[in-house]
């Protein structure tokens, strides 16, 4: 009988120290004090006992039950320090389905950059990488831009060391493309560059997209329908694109290409400053000497590149003023993408 009233004092001890919430507690009094219940059971058989042995054991089965009455009630005073459980909330149901956390989404400049590159990728252009910390070799020299040359000037260059710098375009990986690859060559070059610069349209890293492609009787018209493909893919069908003389050391003609304003559809309004056009790209055809750089003859092979800036393609899209609104991180203007 002893060694029986020990046992029920051990099991309901131990169940009480576990219990985390006086439903659980509840249950337990029942199990061992109720009418029904463990010790109440053994109280009632005390009759059956020898006469000798019963005051002994009815003190120790009163001993025992207060004790386990004491324990539950310690225990429910402990649960009342703990953080309340969902029980414990009045009026919680935790039959509810929980509160879903917002998705998150892609960035409206990696969703722009994207959409560029899909527009070449079917159109045959395969991705191209190279590393945004450079070597001058690379973003300079085999562009045909030499150390004194003043086209140095006009990107305003983050050098880490007389030879390395943070890449201020994505030509350089024409060159590390070419280097790796004999023509045919048709890539395009997405990526992060960087320019010491900032205000309204201008971040010290924004992204550009390069092209190239190299071949046999590879022409300025072949560059001219490309990008005319993909100024209607991007903005509309029927946007027009005009090809201006310009001057970059790495192609020879060179032109800056320009959309049909996209605010005003070429009447001339305040985006274009009056023009009708905007300025979105800059292209050419490789220059000789690039080639001569990798190995490439210029008299049996001939090139187009372009390089244009996803930010400005982004702002123009969306009628965004302002570039820096890109990397404030507010989501109240990145939700809307
Ligand atoms: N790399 C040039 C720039 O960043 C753009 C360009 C690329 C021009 C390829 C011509 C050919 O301004």
């Amino acid at each position: 009988m002893e060694q029986q009233l020990r046992e029920i004092e051990k099991d309901a001890l131990s169940a009480i120290d576990r219990a985390q919430d006086s439903k659980t507690l509840q249950e337990l009094k029942i199990k061992f004090l109720g009418r029904k219940g463990r010790l109440t059971s053994i109280l009632k058989s005390l009759g059956s006992l020898p006469k000798e042995q019963r005051p002994l054991a009815g003190k120790l089965s009163n001993q025992i039950k207060t004790r386990i009455e004491k324990a539950i009630q310690k225990r429910l005073e402990a649960l009342k320090d703990l953080v309340p459980g969902p029980e414990l909330i009045k009026g919680f149901d935790p039959t509810l389905p929980g509160r879903r956390l917002p998705p998150g989404h892609l960035h409206p400049i990696t969703q722009v950059l994207n959409e560029v590159c899909l527009v070449f990728e079917k159109m045959g252009f395969s991705v191209a990488q190279g590393p945004e910390i450079e070597l001058d070799f690379y973003n300079f020299e085999a562009l045909n831009i030499p150390p004194d040359h003043p086209a140095r000037d006009m990107q305003d260059t983050f050098y880490i060391d007389d030879k390395v710098l943070l890449r201020t375009h994505t030509s350089p990986i024409q060159i590390r493309t070419m280097e790796k690859m004999s023509p045919p060559v048709r890539i395009i070059a997405p990526g992060k560059v960087y320019r010491c610069d900032s205000d309204v349209t201008h971040t010290p890293m924004f992204h550009q997209v390069e092209g190239l492609m190299v071949d046999r009787n590879v022409s300025f018209s072949h560059l001219k329908g490309i990008l005319t493909h993909f100024a209607q893919e991007v903005f509309d069908k029927d946007t027009s694109v005009r090809f201006r003389p310009s001057f970059f050391p790495f192609t020879e003609p060179s032109a800056e290409i320009d959309i049909q304003c996209v605010m005003c559809r070429g009447k001339g309004c305040r985006v274009c400053s009056q023009t009708g056009w905007l300025e979105v790209l800059g292209a050419g055809l490789v220059h000789p000497a690039v080639f001569r750089h990798v190995d490439i003859d210029p008299e049996e092979y001939s090139g187009f590149a372009f390089g244009l800036g996803i930010e400005r393609i982004a702002m123009l899209r969306y009628g965004i003023n302002d570039i820096r609104l890109f990397y404030d991180n507010d989501l109240r203007f990145l939700n809307q993408f």
